[in-house]
């Protein structure tokens, strides 16, 4: 069998009867946000074969089952990063994992760092599309046509009606949500300004290290997806004397996760997720 697969399997096994439609992904800060899940029951990371276990800070390395606003939901409190030396394949396994396992949306969240100017730090910004610039693909390799097709359409990988929702959810929290493009820098170090001025003028409004490998191995797989990043830190160069470090991702995450919470509980009591 497929690693995803027993992966799939040994989640069952971890976490009987416990099955959801929805996945969510915690990003770097944002782990906190599982604390609203209710009837929890959760496994780690290193108790499910093929996961890769997180090694960054602010990554707990654990999937949570239960429920938040009133629907079940699986949590996946932290992730893997291809900087970190895992494989992509490894990456997306828990994606994949979450598919067999009868998951349709996945709801990724990330830290990012903003390009625009009108896009502070502490603010979130819902993804409607994505470079990928790292020139690195999970895909890569014979194709699983178990999973999805070998050339597969990202025109609409975003999907349209949770991004209306999203939307729905930001007014009614009076929770301050851009909207824009996501590029994926493979890191670990932070761009140089001169990177952050090319990202601005190729049109991307926000970059960061991650999210860009769940979103093909999702869309491969048929789920659908939608992606906010919390703005922890305007991209190098753009402010005068800013250092940036993972210290300042973490802090602002502590913010972002707030506003985030509020976004995805009520996000979640929207009827298009029935
Ligand atoms: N660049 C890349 N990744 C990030 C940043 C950034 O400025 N901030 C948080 N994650």
């Amino acid at each position: 069998m497929t690693p995803y697969y027993d992966a799939a399997v040994a989640i069952r096994k971890a976490l009987p009867q416990r099955d959801a439609k929805i996945a969510l992904v915690l990003g770097s800060g944002l782990g906190d946000v599982a604390d609203a899940v209710e009837d929890s029951a959760s496994v780690s990371f290193a108790d499910i074969p093929g996961f890769p276990k997180p090694s960054v800070d602010g990554h707990h390395g654990k999937l949570v089952h239960g429920t938040l606003s009133g629907r079940k939901i699986f949590v996946l409190q932290g992730r893997a990063h291809a900087y970190e030396g895992h494989p992509l394949s490894d990456v997306v396994l828990p994606v994949r994992a979450m598919e067999a396992l009868g998951v349709e949306t996945l709801i990724l969240t990330n830290a990012a760092g903003s390009l625009r100017e009108d896009m502070a730090p502490g603010s979130l910004m819902m993804l409607t599309d994505h470079i990928n610039w790292s020139g690195a693909n999970p895909l890569t390799g014979p194709n699983d046509a178990t999973l999805g097709p070998r050339f597969f359409d990202m025109t609409t990988a975003y999907d349209t009606a949770l991004h209306a929702a999203l939307m729905r959810s930001a007014k009614a929290e009076n929770v301050v949500l851009h909207e824009g493009v996501y590029l994926w820098a493979l890191g670990p170090n932070f761009e140089t300004p001169a990177e952050i001025r090319a990202f601005r003028i190729l049109g991307a409004d926000a970059v960061g290290m991650s999210t860009v490998p769940e979103v093909l191995a999702a869309r491969h797989a048929g789920l659908k997806i939608a992606a906010i990043s919390g703005i922890t830190n305007f991209g190098a160069g753009m402010v005068a004397n800013e250092i940036l470090d993972h210290a300042h991702t973490l802090a602002q995450g502590a913010t972002i996760a707030e506003s985030m919470t509020k976004l995805l509980l009520h996000f979640l009591k929207d009827p298009v997720h029935d």
